[in-house]
């Protein structure tokens, strides 16, 4: 019988299915309702010091529909957690006094301030988590004060800061990164060198939802106007699997032992085995929560039990990266091509002219090569 069971940096799970930062983590009664619902571990929304500077507008998401009405993309103008944060040590310390099945872990984000991100991280460390997600990836409002993305774009920062963090604690540290940088190796590896536990990818794409063609103005529209915001759910999940694998692979090369979590557009089981497959350790979900309650972690379970029976692996660690081997590049892949029609075409060749060589009429039955002319008249 295959086991989601895992152990990820030291922390035991459940199952490697965590809630990502977001809504579904934004205060404790949706908190315990996602571990009462059997997730491995809850990202809480992201938090900071001072919480009278986040103000946040609405509406603030905008939806992407299939055809068929299928939600495919959602884009958000949401900043980081607007509740103070003293509520939010003490729902962190009463979150962990009831000891939930998995893992609690606080998506932290603050300025360019050694200080406040050391206090921070002591703060929620007091309060009981049991890791930290550095959120270097909100890609809209925060940027504005040099916060998320503006951090996670400048791999320097990106290591100073994740230095800061390690020196202030021994409980793992995951730095989400953002996709809006052309190679997310740079920022990646720039935060493992400065100390993270694991990387965690990705955060919301900026993005612009689209135009009324009634009032010509961008949506989501506030007050008339609007600014770009971030992209997630099902749409992005080949741009996630892209740079998971891309993550995960420079892991695999200069930092062995640390770790990845893999998010962006995650469903379903499958959608779960094919970031495992390319290297991840856990995988959240947010818009999926958003969509579907967070009840859809116990067939997202059973799907990915299934997947694991089929192929016969007993735990996660059987099938994490094994199907990073079969990337390579496309100059490659034409060598490939090519030497495998050359063997067809040798192939049929080859028998070609074994049929050619074939007994034709009794005149050309000879005594030196009688067995092999009987056998080739045999096939
Ligand atoms: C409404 C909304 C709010 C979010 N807020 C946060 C946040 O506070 N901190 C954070 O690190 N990521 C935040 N995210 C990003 C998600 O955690 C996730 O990285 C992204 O949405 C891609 O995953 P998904 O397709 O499963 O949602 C938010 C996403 C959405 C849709």
């Amino acid at each position: 019988m295959p086991t989601l069971s895992t152990v990820v940096d030291g922390l035991k799970l459940p199952n490697p299915f965590i809630i990502g930062s977001g809504p579904p983590g934004t205060n404790l009664s949706v908190i315990n309702r996602a571990f009462r619902e059997g997730w491995g571990g809850v990202i809480a929304k992201t938090v900071s010091l001072d919480a009278s500077k986040v103000v946040n507008v609405s509406p603030r998401y905008a939806k992407l529909h299939s055809n068929n009405g299928e939600i495919i993309g959602w884009e958000n103008i949401e900043l980081i957690s607007d509740r103070p944060f003293k509520i939010w040590e003490d729902e962190f310390k009463r979150c962990k006094d009831a000891q939930p099945p998995g893992a609690l872990i606080a998506s932290i984000m603050e300025e360019f301030n050694k200080d406040a991100w050391i206090e921070l991280v002591q703060r929620c460390e007091a309060a009981g988590v049991d890791a930290f997600e550095l959120n270097f990836s909100c890609p809209h409002g925060l940027p504005e004060r040099k916060m998320g993305a503006a951090m996670g774009q400048d791999p320097a920062i990106l290591e100073e800061v994740c230095g800061w963090v390690k020196s202030a604690t021994k409980l793992p540290v995951w730095a989400k990164m953002t996709p809006n940088i052309t190679h997310i190796e740079d920022p990646g590896r720039a935060a493992l060198r400065g100390g993270a536990t694991g990387l965690a990818a990705i955060n919301t794409i900026r993005s612009v939802m689209g135009v009324n063609l009634e009032t010509l103005r961008p949506e989501p529209t506030v007050e008339g106007y609007t600014t770009p915001g971030g992209y997630s759910s099902k749409a992005v999940k080949p741009i996630a699997l892209r740079m998971v694998m891309e993550l995960a692979t420079m892991i695999q090369k200069e930092f062995p032992d640390r770790s990845l979590s893999g998010l962006g557009g995650i469903e379903t089981g499958e959608d779960a085995a094919q970031f495992i497959l390319l290297g991840a350790d856990t995988v959240q979900v947010c818009t999926g929560v958003m969509k579907f309650g967070y009840e859809c972690v116990k067939p997202m379970q059973d799907q990915l039990l299934a997947f694991m029976e089929k192929h016969k692996f007993e735990t996660i660690a059987d099938f994490k990266g094994k199907s990073l081997p079969y990337f390579t590049t496309h100059a490659d892949l034409v060598v490939k091509q090519t030497a495998r029609k050359d063997a067809q075409k040798a192939a049929v060749a080859a028998s070609a002219s074994a049929t050619k060589k074939m007994v034709a009429n009794d005149a050309e039955w000879t005594g030196d090569d009688f067995v092999k002319q009987s056998n080739d008249l045999a096939r």
